[in-house]
């Protein structure tokens, strides 16, 4: 009774909702809100991402028709909303579907506070699922079970098989009908994985502190910036001999282009070990060069691809370099969040941290 009392106080206390509505959803769910703040949603905010701000104030006269706010920072109504909560919590569970556009697709939000949309396979059929108590002995202990600030809504489709993702991700065209994320991502009902599985892996730790669940969903978001390291096992890497040399083949499993943001670069490094000398190759980038009147461009100012090397659902890359029976080769795949180029044409200031290179996976194999 005495922890029903105290809940019920601290739920009033909610009464006093602080400017940023994610600082309650904090108290019951401090794992998920910590990894949140640490993610790409949090920091995609012009306030916090030093790359969107850059281009965006690059490139702010042509761009005026498009608002880059419905999807870098759709609930920041105020300065502190575009630092701590720019696509609050509230903002993803209560997208209720997604409509499909030309130039991008938007969300349709529920336009609820306290009824939040989410998946959990062996509840799937359950809406509006409520707060309750169930007493066993008699009534003497009492436990409480499902969430007393919210009700939860199991049923809809798009967070199982990842739409729910698809009002921002799916394309952003310029206005020449370029789109500049090209992710080229396509949900298919027969993908074993879908943008939720592999970007939102379950992780150890209690999804709330009400209940103890063994895992939750991971909010910090794996992929570019963290647990890049991760990601790489949906990247399959084989290499063959040929009668000129090897060559090296790349399958994606991922529903999407791979590195197919802007301004990212993907690296291939090959060496071989060979005799105790290691022999480097010359790396091979994956990259989209955005063009108009036949050189190189901003990406909303661009009519053509000019060059075009991403990974698609697969990719060969041929070396001419012999390879000797034991020599070790090893495959390197990583990738720079922006390549050096585009680095000193937006004259960032972090720019060294941004050019690092980072590692999605290595591999090793023997011949
Ligand atoms: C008073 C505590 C409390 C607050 C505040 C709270 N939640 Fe919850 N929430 C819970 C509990 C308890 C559950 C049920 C977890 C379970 O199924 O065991 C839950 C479940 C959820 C679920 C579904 C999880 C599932 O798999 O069943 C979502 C989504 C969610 N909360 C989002 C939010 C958001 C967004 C906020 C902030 C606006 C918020 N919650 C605030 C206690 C809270
Ligand atoms: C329909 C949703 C949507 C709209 C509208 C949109 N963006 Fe984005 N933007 C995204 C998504 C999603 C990503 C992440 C792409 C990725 O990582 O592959 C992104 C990434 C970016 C990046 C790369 C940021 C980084 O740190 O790597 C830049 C720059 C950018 N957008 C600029 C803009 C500008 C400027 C506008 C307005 C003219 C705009 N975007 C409008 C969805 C959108
Ligand atoms: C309200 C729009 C919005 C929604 C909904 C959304 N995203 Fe994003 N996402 C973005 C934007 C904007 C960026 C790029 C931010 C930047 O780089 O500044 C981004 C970046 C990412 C990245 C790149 C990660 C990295 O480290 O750079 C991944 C992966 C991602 N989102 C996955 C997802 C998944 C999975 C979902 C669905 C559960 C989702 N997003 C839903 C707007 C959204
Ligand atoms: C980019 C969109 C997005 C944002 C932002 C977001 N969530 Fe989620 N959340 C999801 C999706 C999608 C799922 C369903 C994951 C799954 O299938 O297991 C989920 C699952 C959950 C769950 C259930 C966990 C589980 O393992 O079943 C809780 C609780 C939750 N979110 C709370 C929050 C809170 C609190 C915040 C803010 C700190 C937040 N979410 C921000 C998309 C989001
Ligand atoms: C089988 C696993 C898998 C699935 C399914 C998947 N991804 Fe990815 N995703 C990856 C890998 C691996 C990368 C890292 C390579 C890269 O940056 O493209 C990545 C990268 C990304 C990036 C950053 C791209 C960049 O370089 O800017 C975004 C954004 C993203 N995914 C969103 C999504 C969305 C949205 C979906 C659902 C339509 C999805 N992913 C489905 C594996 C997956």
């Amino acid at each position: 009774m005495k922890t029903l009392l105290s809940l019920t106080l601290f739920i009033l206390s909610f009464t006093s909702l602080s400017a940023n509505e994610n600082k309650v959803c904090q108290k019951c769910h401090p794992l998920i809100y910590k990894e949140y703040y640490n993610s790409i949603h949090r920091k995609s905010s012009l306030a916090n991402d030093s790359i969107y701000k850059a281009v965006y104030e690059k490139e702010s006269h042509g761009i005026k028709q498009q608002n880059c706010a419905a999807c870098h920072s759709p609930s920041a109504k105020t300065q502190e909303d575009a630092q701590q909560a720019p696509i609050s919590c509230i903002y993803c569970h209560t997208i209720k579907d997604i409509k499909e556009g030309k130039q991008e697709n938007k969300n349709v939000l529920s336009g609820k506070k306290r009824d939040f949309y989410t998946a959990q396979a062996d509840k799937k059929n359950e809406s509006k699922v409520k707060y309750g108590t169930t007493s066993s002995f008699f009534g003497l202990v009492k436990r409480s079970k499902n969430s007393p600030y919210h009700q939860i809504e199991y049923n809809n489709e798009n967070y199982y098989n990842g739409n729910v993702c698809m009002g921002c991700h799916s394309h952003v065209n310029n206005a020449h009908g370029f789109d500049v994320i090209m992710l080229d991502a396509y949900i298919d009902k027969k993908d074993k994985n879908t943008c939720i599985s592999c970007h939102m892996p379950q992780t150890m730790g209690s999804k709330t502190t009400l209940s103890d669940s063994k895992t939750h969903a991971y909010h910090g978001i794996a992929g570019i910036h963290n647990l890049s390291e991760s990601l790489g096992k949906y990247i399959d890497v084989n290499v063959e001999k040929t009668p000129k040399g090897f060559v090296v083949k790349i399958k994606n499993q991922a529903n999407h282009a791979l590195f197919g943001q802007a301004y990212r670069e993907g690296i291939l490094q090959v060496s071989i070990q060979r005799a105790g000398k290691t022999i480097e190759l010359k790396p091979f980038l994956f990259k989209r060069t955005f063009g108009k009147d036949a050189k190189a461009s901003m990406p909303f100012a661009a009519t053509a691809v000019l060059k075009d090397t991403l990974i698609y659902e697969k990719k060969n890359i041929n070396y001419d370099t012999q390879l000797q029976k034991g020599d070790t080769l090893t495959v390197f795949i990583g990738f720079r969040l922006i390549s050096q180029a585009a680095a000193k044409e937006l004259h960032l200031p972090n720019s060294a941290e941004l050019t690092k290179v980072k590692v999605l996976k290595t591999e090793s194999f023997q011949f």
